[in-house]
């Protein structure tokens, strides 16, 4: 019997990211023009036309503004220019026009919590007097203790270590700590201030003038502290993962962020386009979520919760389920996401025990994932989600069935987690890698040169574009392949209903198509009277559908 889903119809086909499959670009690491080793924007307008190739909607590029990369350029010093590593703001204009061109939209990336402590501001405020104007844009506090030497409050950074660090008075004396939740690098905004708030308006006109689609809205959850900084005892991460159980942290998920996304919400709906706002926000339980993408709020949130599902029937149907439900309820599209630059890349992280904490990076001591085994379950998670209704969102290389890079020699290391855990959690390099082009060429066609900014593994020759395209069963026509047919069919504005079956098999339609996954050890047939469209592996003899292989299939025509 079928349950139809709550999934409705609202606003399909008029709106185009409420079903557009959105690519994400890591810019140092996409593709290098001026062989430097560091990926640019003009290599991004060389490449457009193998994305347009690839068959997405729209790019969202990780940020390229001027920044001393204490974070890869999350550490942002400048809002309104582009850093000279990755080219200039005409480049970034032209970069903009090159993909309207092409029918493509380009989403960038917006840093609020935190600028650079390179900023102006910073700079300013660190020169000023405690309880200055120019200190009241951050968030700076005397210390505990009778000496002030004590951090104000317990708050870890997400990348390790306190979340505060000391200042000097310009006579040299020690002097105040301001709040970071990331790296010493990217001093935390105070959200309270009305010139940070305008500041970010001005921000968001100013490309929104440029031409963008939308923003990619970095830390969404983090922008407003609870007033009274409280300590915190909890890890952290307690907003992902399994700890909806503990009360909600006091620099994550408050209420007050929600008053901030409806300003900016109401400064794209004047103008003209439809230009979104993408939310960043690691929050559960979904109905929290959902809350960042009430009508006059954001257009999207990425959905983490998905990302972090273990591979099994009951995990991935009972996310996809409350997922829809969650942002049925408040009309906005569910977004789902598999990898991007912070986490492992999904072809080694399904490799992993079913089940396990998903690792903060793997490196060369540690058991490595078996790659058939992680490759295989990736590109069954990944027909699955672009079967699924909504916004689907691609990391630069999934296409190429990319692992992980898992034996990144240690000194090479650039992510701050790294230094600042004491060398315990190696962090996000293994998933920045550049990616690999043209087998045969430089730095597997990166760029020009040998240069690279992290090493490529040898490995990488097989998974090359080139190595790929035109290949029947290869991972990259499966992508292409997968993407058409989900454009052709509408499955993004689809509507999803579950079908019955075996335990171990995930059955469900959209719309006419009839989607499979079995995540049991023996193989299943299709429902009767239907056949295969697209498989994200071969079929069994007698045309069963293998371990870890979705399929798609549609009544049969006779
Ligand atoms: C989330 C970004 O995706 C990540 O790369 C960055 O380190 C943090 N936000 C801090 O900006
Ligand atoms: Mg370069």
């Amino acid at each position: 019997m079928n349950t139809p889903s709550t999934r409705t119809r609202d606003g399909a086909g008029t709106e185009w990211w409420r079903e557009a499959v959105i690519y994400q670009i890591y810019p140092r690491s996409f593709a290098d023009s001026d062989g430097d080793g560091i990926g640019d924007l003009p290599g991004v307008v060389d490449r457009l036309d193998d994305l347009v190739a690839l068959g997405i909607d729209a790019i969202w590029l990780s940020p390229f503004y001027p920044s001393p990369q204490a974070d890869a350029g999350y550490d942002v010093a400048d809002y309104r220019d582009v850093d000279p590593i990755f080219g200039r703001l005409t480049d970034a204009d032209r970069l903009i026009a090159e993909a309207h061109r092409r029918g493509l939209r380009v989403i960038v990336d917006l840093v609020p919590n935190h600028t650079s402590s390179a900023h102006p501001w910073f700079v300013e405020a660190l020169g000023a007097e405690p309880g200055s104007a120019a200190r009241d844009r951050y968030v700076f506090r005397d210390g505990r203790g009778q000496h002030g030497d004590r951090p104000p409050n317990s708050w870890r950074s997400v990348f390790g270590g306190p979340a505060w660090t000391r200042t000097d008075n310009p006579d040299g004396t020690p002097g105040q700590w301001y709040l970071h939740l990331f790296d010493a690098g990217q001093p935390d905004l105070n959200w309270d201030s009305e010139q940070v708030r305008d500041e970010f308006v001005a921000i968001l006109r100013f490309w929104l003038d440029r031409g963008v689609d939308g923003f990619r809205v970095d830390v969404a959850h983090g922008l407003v502290k609870q007033a009274d900084l409280a300590d915190w005892h909890y890890p952290e991460e307690t907003t992902s993962g399994d700890h909806v159980d503990q009360p909600r942290p006091p620099m994550w998920d408050q209420d007050g962020v929600h008053e901030i996304y409806r300003q900016w919400r109401s400064v794209l709906d004047e103008h003209p386009g439809q230009q979104i706002l993408v939310a960043e926000a690691w929050v559960q339980p979904a109905e929290r979520l959902a809350a960042y993408v009430r009508p006059d709020e954001m257009h999207q949130a990425f959905n983490f919760e998905y990302l972090e599902a273990a591979w099994t029937s009951d995990a991935q149907r009972t996310v996809i389920e409350r997922s829809l439900a969650a942002t049925d309820k408040v009309g906005a599209p569910t977004t789902w996401v598999l990898s991007n630059h912070d986490v492992l890349r999904h072809a080694t992280r399904l490799a992993l025990p079913i089940g396990a904490a998903r690792p903060r990076g793997i490196g060369a001591n540690d058991p490595q994932p078996d790659t058939a085994l992680g490759l295989r379950r990736a590109r069954a998670a990944t027909l699955l989600m672009l079967a699924l209704p909504g916004s689907a969102y691609l990391y630069q290389g999934e296409e190429l069935g990319l692992p992980e890079h898992t034996t990144l020699p240690d000194e090479v290391r650039q992510d701050p987690t790294w230094r600042r855990t004491d060398h315990t959690e190696r962090g996000r390099d293994g998933c920045r890698v550049p990616i690999p082009w043209e087998a045969d060429s430089p730095s597997y066609g990166f760029g020009p040169t040998d240069a690279s900014w992290l090493p490529q593994p040898p490995v990488w020759a097989e998974y090359a574009l080139d190595r790929q395209r035109d290949v029947p069963g290869s991972t990259y026509e499966l992508y292409r392949t997968a993407l058409r047919l989900r454009r052709d069919l509408g499955l993004g504005a689809g509507r999803l209903r579950w079908l019955e079956s075996p335990e171990d098999v995930l059955a469900c339609c959209v719309d006419e198509v009839t989607v499979v996954t079995n995540f049991g050890a023996e193989p299943v047939s299709l429902p009767p009277g239907t056949e295969p469209l697209i498989a994200s592996g071969p079929l069994n003899g007698s045309g069963r559908v293998p371990t870890d292989v979705t399929v798609w299939a549609r009544q049969r025509v006779r």
